[in-house]
């Protein structure tokens, strides 16, 4: 199964935190240096999956940019358009955890934002021969929209994570196959509520109506909502004892791609990738949680 992952590629600062600090409070707290951001993320949960992975995306010329590009290399991840921007320090991000496992992330974009739509037309031809494109929103909206217009002329399916939701382009959304928000990216998305599952289906009908005829609602511990041509389900999650749930949307979003692009039908994919991300949640970092294709 042949994926293109455009996205963002960071590194994660993480911070075990007894609880989320209050300003003016200075914590002292277990640390952990890590790869991360959600381009990235997904690719090496994919190619941890078996996916034949291509990544596109920038670093800085500081020293983590080849540490990075090193990184996803030893994954088996394909890096001839991970580009290097001059004079720039690599994106950054800053994950606070608490001890029930939620996290509060702040980034610094960094080279992930000098993306450009050149850098994207070089890679067209990785693009047409995938079975599948996934991205996020870390990324400017020009490259990503040249990516989503490559690979619909060439008839490849296109899932996007609209995350995050920063500076949102709708007209993005004309161009995708698949959405898979979480709950408060289906908020921005829409200015629709969505707590209740009932809040949920109306949302996601408005998304729908957009432009992505398949929508994956993401709920955290509660599963994901499908909506697609034979109708809505909630498909519920599996329990278990959350260690840190940073990057497990990117976890998911890889898996159910890879499930999707390997033949499994849209609600068998959900079921496979919760479990999946469900595994992430139980273990510490974002990439260094991500499950191998045989531990389910
Ligand atoms: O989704 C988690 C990711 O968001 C982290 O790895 C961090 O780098 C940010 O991009």
């Amino acid at each position: 199964m042949r994926l293109f992952v455009i996205g963002s590629a960071n590194i994660d600062l993480t911070f075990r935190v007894p609880s989320m600090p209050r300003p003016g409070v200075t914590e002292v707290c277990p640390y952990q240096l890590g790869f991360g951001g959600k381009g990235a993320n997904q690719a090496v949960q994919a190619a941890r999956l078996g996916a034949q992975v291509t990544f596109c995306g920038k670093v800085g010329d500081d020293s983590f940019g080849p540490a990075i590009v090193q990184q996803l290399r030893r994954e088996g991840i394909a890096t001839e358009f991970v580009s290097t921007a001059i004079g720039l320090n690599t994106g950054t991000a800053v994950i606070l955890v608490d001890p029930t496992g939620q996290n509060s992330i702040v980034t610094h974009a960094g080279p992930n934002i000098h993306l450009t739509s050149d850098d994207v037309r070089h890679a067209a031809s990785a693009i047409r021969n995938a079975d599948l494109v996934l991205a996020t929103l870390e990324t400017p909206a020009e490259p990503l929209q040249e990516v989503l217009q490559i690979a619909k002329a060439a008839g490849v399916r296109t899932i996007l994570n609209p995350a995050p939701p920063v500076d949102f382009s709708h007209e993005l959304l004309k161009l995708i196959d698949l959405c898979l928000p979480n709950e408060s990216e289906l908020i921005a998305l829409t200015g629709h509520p969505a707590g209740s599952i009932d809040e949920i289906r109306v949302a996601a009908k408005a998304l729908q109506a957009k432009g992505p005829r398949r929508i994956i609602v993401t709920l955290g511990e509660r599963g994901a909502f499908v909506l697609d041509e034979l109708g809505d389900e909630w498909i519920k999650g599996m329990a278990v004892q959350a260690v840190d749930a940073s990057g497990a949307g990117d976890s998911f979003a890889a898996s159910f791609a890879v499930a999707l692009g390997t033949g499994k039908d849209l609600r068998e994919a959900v079921r496979w990738a919760n479990s999946i991300a469900a595994i992430s949640v139980t273990r510490a970092g974002t990439q260094e949680s991500f499950p191998l294709g045989n531990s389910n």
